[in-house]
């Protein structure tokens, strides 16, 4: 697996109520976490992320139906497929994604250790290159 990437797997308690999860900051979940946003209503026709971060990392799970991410470190490429709410994925900073194939009313949530700033976005995948190679991530 690449270092700038990884998949989760997690623990679910089963009993005859259903199902829990609990992700914990510094656990399941390697970093201090600031903010939780997530998408819905999502379109399989209509792409999504398109960008890295300078220094956000984060982990997605997709709580309900199933999409792929392509994770790209400018090295290494992988397409990953979310399809379970016991699975996650954890992005380093400075990784492209790109998300698409959005099915079955996929509700995908993401943890993340920063709060919003725009600044560490990279929305431009020639900028994402110089980064990298300006900041020897990899
Ligand atoms: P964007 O990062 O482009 O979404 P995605 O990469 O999933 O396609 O975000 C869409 C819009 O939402 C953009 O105008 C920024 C805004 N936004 C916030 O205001 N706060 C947030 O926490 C996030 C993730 C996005």
């Amino acid at each position: 697996m690449n270092k700038n990437w990884s998949i989760l797997n997690f623990k679910s308690i089963d009993d005859e109520r259903g199902s829990l999860v609990a992700l914990e900051a510094g656990g399941e979940i390697p970093f201090d976490v600031k903010r939780i946003y997530y998408l819905f209503n999502l379109d399989i026709n209509n792409n999504r992320g398109y960008h890295a971060h300078k220094e956000l990392k984060q982990v997605l799970v997709c709580m309900h139906g199933e999409c792929k991410i392509l994770v790209d470190d400018g090295k290494d490429k992988e397409e990953i497929i979310l399809d379970s709410s016991k699975k996650g994925l954890y992005l380093n900073n400075c990784v492209w994604r790109e998300i698409y194939d959005f099915k079955k009313e996929a509700v995908l949530v993401a943890i993340v250790s920063e709060h919003y700033d725009e600044a560490d976005y990279l929305r431009n995948y020639d900028d994402f290159i110089k980064f990298i190679e300006a900041n020897h991530e990899n």
